[in-house]
Formats: structure tokens, C-alpha cells, sequence
């Protein structure tokens, strides 16, 4: 079995040595990155001058400044309380205050307590309400399964046909039986799949008693702190749906591989789990549910964001969306790496790398902790989202054309212009060590990283990691908590022997 290091090719792995805290208070602020200075370092990298850099860094703050973020709230236009006092006259229908009226006639012999959300079962019926006799019912289920067409479904099958060779599958426009998983093509895929079981975990597993008493405490975090508790669960509560919603509606369908669609169902349930673990953290800290949900709407920064993702999801949900042609095929790659690299690659990093910042400051250590185990999971989300573009590329060389690429490195640069502006709105001062100027760097050594793995030449050449520790963070072994807030530990899929 492969290990963690194996497939991680984020960050080198650094030993993680623990600092104490009056260290960390004295962290020297980076200096700040001025746009003059970013065209100059775009320039110093091959294949770019200075001008075409700094046209390249216009370019991306124009598109990022053009970014509308969604439309206000829909209102509804009859509360529902409304509705059930609304007169009707429709005939033959029942209405909701038919439906409260007879509610109300529930006889005595129903238990009191009732509960409310139950739906009434609806009585039994017994073979003289049949339609038809009995023996009729099942002659006609002998006939239908006689007569069965084995070959429907969401593929047609073709019955008596070769058994699948490897070589029969593809990453994308594979015409082979996609219900095969074996013999496997990509054990990367298969790897990974088994390695996310490995990890599970579960957000009530972790103990928030701490956090919830120092949220309370009006001395247990500054105003700045607070803050970026808020923003960062007002971000990813929703970002995590807009991630599963992109897998599952537009992405699954179109990647045309037992052994991807397999940690893709995986990968799936991580998000479910993700925005499991972000309503956990709102609703043991006691916080306004409604403002924490919306803000992804309604908070400009983190509305920019997502308005972003949703941006390269739109084509594909669309459900006669197909790939098969270079531009279709090219726009799956967009929303790739608009998911892959960028939102879980870039959009995820300035609000991570503050919370896990806060937890080794032992301030909400839960929380920190919870985000600890979303980081491992997200690392492994972008790593095999790399693989898949890479494979794409591999297996289709043609859509990986030099307009396509100069694209792929805009929407990066896009990617890190809108958290920069992020890391400033959530960060207006040093708190924790940090700054925004520090995250700009930072952003630039992670967006370098993205274009590295993709193939496409870096864009900041020189920007340094000014938080090596999240290394050590993204390397959490299940044998470590490293916050010790956990309450179980346990290893999963994969540890099972027979002898
Ligand atoms: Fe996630
Ligand atoms: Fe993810």
C-alpha cells in the first residue's frame, strides 16, 4: 500500500518541529508584494516579457474585477403561514388547510405526542382493494420478467461481447462498459479510493467543549480572531456544496472510468462530511445560522469567490452537456481546473492556513481540528484531480494547445488575485503571527505549485513559503492528533487481515 507521502506532491514534507507560542507571536511579517514587483518576477519566467507579464496580470485583475457575484436572495412571495389561511376554492384538490383541518381530526385513540413531521401511514390494503386478482398481478411479472431486454440502461450493453482489456478504457469519451471496475487502468484511482476510506472520519468525533467555552468567553478571542472564525465557516459552509453539487451534476457523468467514478463517490461523500463538519462547528459555537450560510451571497469577498466556481460549473449541469468534440472536451478541463486546482487549491488556502494557525495557538482547538482533517482530505481531492487533468492531457494531446494553456495559467492567476483579496478583507491587520502580505506570498508559492503540477510554467518565480508548517498539517497521520481534541481514533478500509 502506497503512503501518504507517495501520492502527496503538494509541499515538500517537513519534519514538524513544535514551537512555543511566544515564538510564533514574534513571526517577522514578509515584505509586501507590490504589483510592479509581481510583473517583474512573471517577467523573469520563460516564454514572457516584461510588457506581455504585465498585460497578463491586467488581464486577470480586469476579469477578476468584472466577476459578478450572485444575484440577491429570491423572496418568497407567501409565507407559508399564509398559505394555510389563503380561502380556497379549487375543487378535488387537497388544499394545506384541508390538510390542517383534518390534522385536527386525528382520533383519540393516536398517541398525543405524536410526532409532528410523521407522515400518516395510509391503511393497509388487502387483496379485494387489488385492481386486479392476484393471479393476474403475478401472470403479468412472470411475462415481463420473460420478456426482459437485457441490454437497457443508462449505457447500452451489447450482449456476447469481448470481455473489457484495459486498453479499452479511457478518461473521458470511453465507449467500453463503464460497470467493470476490473481490470484496472489507473491504480492511482483505486489507490486513492482506498486510501480516503482509510481515513475516515466523522465530525462529532471531536470534542468542541473548549472552543465553545472560549467563543462565549468575551475575553477568549479578539475581534480580528473572531473574524476569521466567521468568515472562514461563512466561505466553506457553502464552498463544500458547491464542490459536491459540481461532482456529482456535471463532473461524474463525464469522466468515463470505473476506477475514477470510484473515488469520485468517494470524494463525494468527504464533501457531504465537510459541510457536515462546518454546520457542527456553527451550531456548537451558537452562531447565526442564517448570516453564516448567506454570507457566500451577500459578503463581497466571499461572494466573488464562489460566483467564481459557480462560473465553470454552469455548461456542464447542464444535463445534454456531452464532451466528444476538442471544445467540448475543453471545457471539461475548465471546470477541472477551476475545481480541482483553484477552488480547492487556492480558495480553500488563506482560510485553512488562519484556522490551523489559531488551533497552534490553542485557541479553538476544535474547530482547528476539524479543519486539520477537511486539509487531508482536500489535499487528496486536488492531487487526484491533477492526475485526472494530467491523464486527459496525456490521452488527448490536441486540446492541450498553447491558447488553452495560456487560459489555464489566467484562470490560476484569477484564482489568486480573488483569495489575495480574500486574505486582505479577512486579515485588515496582523493577528496570529500573520498578515496579508504574508498570505500574498504565500498564495503565490501555492499558485506556482498549481501551474508546476499542470505542466505550465510558474508565475511568480521566487515566492517562498512563509508558513512551512502547513506542510507538516497536510501530513496528519491517523496515529497523530496533533490538536488531541479527538475522541477516537481507529483505522478503517484496508486494515483487515484473514489469517
Ligand atoms: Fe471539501
Ligand atoms: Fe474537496
Amino acid at each position: 500500500m502506497l503512503s501518504w507521502d507517495d501520492y502527496h506532491n503538494d509541499e515538500p514534507l517537513k519534519k514538524f518541529v513544535p514551537q512555543p507560542i511566544e515564538a510564533l507571536a514574534d513571526e517577522p511579517a514578509a515584505p509586501s508584494i507590490t504589483p510592479e514587483g509581481t510583473a517583474g518576477n512573471i517577467a523573469g519566467n520563460k516564454g514572457l516579457n516584461s510588457s506581455a507579464a504585465a498585460a497578463l496580470l491586467e488581464e486577470a485583475a480586469s476579469a477578476v474585477a468584472e466577476i459578478q457575484p450572485a444575484a440577491a436572495p429570491v423572496e418568497v412571495e407567501t409565507p407559508v403561514e399564509d398559505i394555510a389561511q389563503t380561502p380556497t376554492t379549487m375543487t378535488g384538490v387537497t388544499t394545506l388547510a384541508d390538510a390542517s383541518a383534518a390534522a385536527n381530526d386525528t382520533p383519540a385513540t393516536e398517541p398525543a405526542d405524536a410526532s409532528p413531521a410523521a407522515v400518516s401511514p395510509e391503511p393497509v390494503p388487502t387483496v379485494e382493494d387489488n385492481l386486479e386478482a392476484p393471479e393476474s398481478a403475478i401472470e403479468k411479472a412472470h411475462a415481463a420478467v420473460a420478456e426482459l431486454d437485457v441490454a437497457p440502461g443508462l449505457e447500452d450493453l451489447e450482449m456476447g461481447a469481448a470481455r473489457i482489456e484495459v486498453d479499452d478504457k479511457a478518461m473521458i469519451n470511453c465507449r467500453a462498459d463503464l460497470n467493470q471496475l476490473v481490470p484496472f487502468k489507473y491504480e492511482w484511482a483505486w489507490q486513492k479510493y482506498l486510501d480516503g476510506c482509510a481515513n475516515h472520519w466523522m465530525p462529532q468525533e471531536i470534542n468542541m467543549t473548549a472552543d465553545v467555552a472560549t467563543w462565549k468567553s468575551e475575553s477568549g478571542l479578539s475581534a480580528d480572531e473572531r473574524r476569521i472564525v466567521e468568515r472562514s465557516l461563512g466561505y466553506f459552509s457553502t464552498a463544500d456544496s458547491l464542490v459536491a453539487n459540481n461532482l456529482v451534476l456535471a463532473i461524474y457523468r463525464l469522466i468515463t472510468n470505473p476506477e475514477a467514478r470510484q473515488y469520485l463517490l468517494r470524494q463525494a461523500f468527504e464533501e457531504a462530511i465537510h459541510t457536515h463538519a462546518y454546520q457542527y462547528c456553527v451550531e456548537s459555537l451558537g452562531m447565526d445560522e442564517g448570516e453564516v450560510f448567506n454570507m457566500y451571497r451577500e459578503l463581497p469577498s466571499v461572494a466573488k469567490k464562489a460566483s467564481w466556481s459557480l462560473n465553470h460549473t454552469h455548461s456542464l449541469s447542464d444535463p445534454t452537456f456531452k464532451t466528444g468534440t476538442p471544445e467540448t472536451d475543453q471545457e471539461l478541463l475548465r471546470n477541472l481546473i477551476a475545481f480541482y486546482c483553484v477552488t480547492e487549491g487556492i480558495f480553500f488556502y488563506c482560510g485553512f492556513t488562519q484556522i490551523l494557525s489559531m488551533g497552534r495557538r490553542n485557541k479553538m482547538t476544535g474547530v482547528a481540528e476539524q479543519f486539520q482533517y477537511i486539509l487531508r482530505d482536500e489535499s487528496m481531492h486536488l492531487n487526484f484531480g491533477v492526475d485526472v487533468i494530467n491523464q486527459i492531457k496525456l490521452e488527448n494531446p490536441h486540446l492541450w494547445t498553447d491558447d488553452f494553456k495560456q487560459e489555464a495559467i489566467q484562470m490560476i492567476l484569477e484564482g489568486t488575485e480573488l483569495e489575495i483579496a480574500y486574505a486582505r478583507d479577512s486579515m485588515p491587520r496582523g493577528v496570529l503571527g500573520m498578515n496579508a502580505a504574508m498570505m500574498e506570498e504565500y498564495l503565490h508559492f501555492i499558485a506556482n505549485r498549481r501551474l508546476a503540477q499542470l505542466g505550465l510554467p510558474e508565475q511568480f518565480p521566487g515566492a517562498q513559503n512563509p508558513f512551512p508548517w502547513m506542510s507538516e498539517m497536510m501530513d496528519l497521520r491517523k496515529e497523530k492528533n496533533f490538536f488531541e481534541t479527538r475522541v477516537i481514533e481507529y483505522q478503517t478500509g484496508g486494515a483487515l487481515t484473514w489469517d
